[in-house]
């Protein structure tokens, strides 16, 4: 399918979220948007996508003036779409999930359903996406489930793919079967929009890059050029890809855990005895491949996963088995993983969500009524401190991009005074910009004196932002090692191999 864009402007009242797009996508191209958070990558997919409607231009598709009133005209046209936030409905299986809103019957029975399971089985085949039709989605590990995602938008013959940061929440072995099935499907004839801050992966599969920023094409980069001009040019301005940090000796110990038990969902232990310090002033990072009983062991500690055996102190104080909010009050700032479900109320404010926390309590409230001048003036600060792009500060959370969403997170949680810093995945789904501007918030707090542990799939935030990193593998840690360490030990580590000089 050939997608050509002529001049697409869209608007949400007065704001303009994108101006005047041109943008072309050749059969059996991989083309590549590129863009800092906010910058109107979404918005124009889903216009593509009949979510939207353009208030200006033209969609081409073809050569035939097109326009979708909505996404179901745009399936029936062969264009499949992953969002940027999941759109599966947890407890249906697989195929339930694959024929929502369009069952192959009216009523949707037996035959039909059996129908449809096949159809997944040689849509799966044919590209190579192993999944079980029949699984329960929540049941399934992130990587699976982003994987019926795409087997939802391919089952319906689509000829254009549009992936919307697919690989924000995949483990780097996931991401590079992605990427292989990418190329197949581009070398099947098949146009693929792409949408990633992952500036490897760009240059990795990338035919053709567009760079968009503040709504506009501001031109086409090359698959060739360094990840520091990609950077810039999205930006618009130099980005430093490494982290400063000056050596800073730890103090007393902040975070002790003790030999951690915790069980997952279906009750098996996930962390199965883990034990970990986190010292003041001192960035811990913990690597390892996703699944392996991280986020577990961050939801053991922010209180919301209970404990089975072990101890977890802060500065002495046992918070082991204690509710998320005592465990708030003991000076523990958490970034959960997932932001939409644990870290947001959608249905609120920017304003609000930056005060989550501590909405009843000075400066925020007095004597039980809130201040709103005083949640209005914080709003303003972390906005304008965090580059956050939103309308306003009164406009729903929901309706900022998924970058700046996160950074309301992040904003919200390193603005409180803290002994502990517990992050997961802090800077997924950020742009270039936006993440060196978070580790060096994250470092300055470190110099403050405040205990950081950061759990990251991405070993390059691990080696950037670590006096330690510690490595889990199988609900144990593998190694803790100085981030001097090889690339190949931490690999191996994450494995679960045993290796010499684990002396950190
Ligand atoms: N429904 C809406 N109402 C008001 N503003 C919106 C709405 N949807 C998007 N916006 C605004 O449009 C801008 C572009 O958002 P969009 O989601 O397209 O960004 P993006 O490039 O995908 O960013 P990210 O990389 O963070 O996902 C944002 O500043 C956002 O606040
Ligand atoms: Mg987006």
């Amino acid at each position: 399918m050939r997608l050509e864009l002529r001049g697409i402007t869209k608007r949400f009242g007065t704001f303009t979220a994108n101006h005047q797009i041109d943008l072309t996508v050749e059969p059996g191209q991989i083309h590549c948007l590129l863009g800092e958070n906010g910058a109107g990558k979404s918005t124009l997919m889903n216009v593509i996508f009949g979510l939207l409607q353009p208030d200006e231009g033209e969609i081409l598709i073809d050569g035939v003036p097109t326009r979708f009133a909505n996404s179901g005209e745009a399936v029936r046209r062969g264009i499949g779409m992953v969002h940027q936030h999941f759109m599966l409905v947890p407890v249906f299986s697989v195929t339930e999930n694959v024929v929502l809103g369009f069952e192959p019957t009216k009523s949707f029975d037996r035959l039909d359903h059996q129908r449809a399971r096949e159809e997944i089985r040689s849509v799966s085949q044919a590209y190579n996406l192993e999944v079980d039709p029949d699984a329960i989605v929540e049941e399934l590990p992130v990587g699976l489930q982003q994987r019926v995602e795409i087997l939802k938008a391919l089952s319906h013959d689509a000829e254009l793919l549009i992936l919307d940061e697919p690989t924000a929440v995949l483990t780097p072995q996931e991401i590079d079967a992605l990427m292989a099935i990418m190329r197949s499907l581009a070398d099947s004839g098949k146009s693929i929009l792409f949408i990633s801050h992952k500036l490897k992966e760009v240059k990795a599969i990338s035919d053709v890059i567009t760079v968009i920023r503040q709504g506009e094409v501001v031109g086409s980069a090359q698959a060739t050029d360094s990840e520091a001009q990609l950077a810039s040019m999205m930006v618009g301005r130099d980005v430093t890809l490494t982290v400063d940090k000056a050596v800073v000796a730890p103090g007393e110990e902040v975070l002790a855990i003790t030999d951690l038990v915790v069980r997952d969902d279906r009750g098996l232990p996930a962390v199965n005895g883990v034990s970990l310090s986190v010292r003041a002033g001192e960035i811990v990072a913990l690597a390892g491949v996703q699944g392996n009983g991280q986020t577990e062991l961050v939801e053991a500690i922010a209180g919301m996963r209970p404990v089975e055996s072990g101890t977890i102190t802060v500065r002495g104080v046992d918070i082991t088995n204690h509710t998320p909010r005592q465990v708030l009050d003991a000076g523990v700032a958490h970034v959960p993983e997932d932001r939409q479900l644990h870290g947001l109320v959608l249905s609120m404010s920017v304003a609000d969500n930056l005060v989550l926390n501590t909405p009843r309590r000075a400066p925020f409230a007095r004597r039980g009524s809130r201040n709103l001048a005083a949640v209005a003036a914080n709003a303003e600060q972390l906005v304008k401190r965090f580059d956050i792009r939103t309308t306003s500060t009164q406009a729903l959370v929901s309706s900022l991009s998924g970058g700046n969403q996160q950074k309301v997170i992040v904003a919200r949680e390193l603005s409180r005074p803290l002994s502990l810093f517990v992050a997961s995945q802090p800077t997924r789904g950020l742009d270039v910009g936006s993440i060196e501007y978070v580790h060096r918030q994250i470092v300055s707090q470190r110099d403050e004196g405040i205990g950081v542990l950061i759990v990251s799939s991405e070993l390059d935030e691990v080696l950037a932002l670590g006096d330690r990193i510690a490595v889990m593998h199988a609900g144990q840690i593998s190694g803790v090692v100085d981030p001097s360490t090889s690339r190949e030990t931490i690999g191996l580590l994450m494995t679960g191999a045993h290796v010499e000089s684990t002396n950190a």
